[in-house]
């Protein structure tokens, strides 16, 4: 593991009537990202939300705004996605032919390209293509819902990711997303993750967004049992 290791709340929890004020209330409790969740009805079940919430958000924090686009083809909507202030792209290696074409366009753009793959889809398939991408998601729930359980078999797709970076000398972010609460994000940080998604661990009834993210950060720095 390297540094210590970003929080990356996930809008999906949020109160979208007050969303400003809840992104605000995240980065002033040490955000190191905004991670905004687009899903389009067809790679997953659910559609979320598009580039007007992007450039809303954009206007009111200076945190990278990190997209995670769940949609088919994202070939289709990368652009407008960085036209409309997104710092880091991350699209699903399931949902396109073109990991390696999109990557480019991305960092030629100036921006942080990123790969995601789900549950069950292996590490090997972005092995080839590390050197491309500033960031890896591994996903911990199959993607569509906040609120899901972790699934603990992402834990060894991410030490083995950690492994592949760390030999190659890269500097590639691994990012954990789904199910991340006080209690795994520890032992997420010990398996080589540098950013964690929380979305309900973050935005809840329970506490307020401070108290969550403190208890995040508690527990991190408190380290793996
Ligand atoms: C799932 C999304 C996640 C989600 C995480 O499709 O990609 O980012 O918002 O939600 P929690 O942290 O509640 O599992
Ligand atoms: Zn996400």
């Amino acid at each position: 593991m390297t540094g210590a290791v970003k929080l990356a709340p996930s809008i999906l929890s949020a109160d979208f009537a007050r969303l400003g004020e809840q992104v605000r209330e995240a980065e002033a409790a040490g955000a190191g990202y905004i991670h905004i969740d687009v899903m389009d009805g067809r790679f997953v079940p659910v559609i979320s939300l598009g580039t007007p919430i992007v450039e809303a958000i954009r206007r009111v924090t200076e945190l990278p705004l990190d997209i995670h686009l769940m949609i088919e083809q994202p070939e289709r909507h990368v652009g407008a996605f960085m036209d409309a202030g997104g710092d880091v792209i991350n699209v699903h290696a399931e949902a396109t032919r073109h990991l390696h074409r999109i990557a480019r366009e991305v960092r030629g753009r100036g921006k942080l390209a990123g790969a995601c793959i789900n549950p069950g889809t292996p590490v090997s398939v972005l092995e080839s293509l590390l050197p491309e991408l500033d960031q890896v998601i591994v996903m911990s729930v199959n993607p569509g819902w906040s609120g899901q359980k972790f699934i603990e078999g992402a834990l060894p797709k991410v030490r083995r990711l950690r492994e592949m970076i760390d030999e190659a000398g890269l500097a590639t972010e691994i990012e954990v997303d789904g199910g991340v609460t006080a209690e795994n994000a520890p032992v997420c940080a010990a398996a080589g993750a540098s950013v964690l998604v929380a979305a309900s661990a973050v935005f809840n009834d329970h506490a307020s967004v401070a108290e969550n993210m403190s208890r995040l950060k508690e527990a991190l720095a408190a380290g793996a049992k």
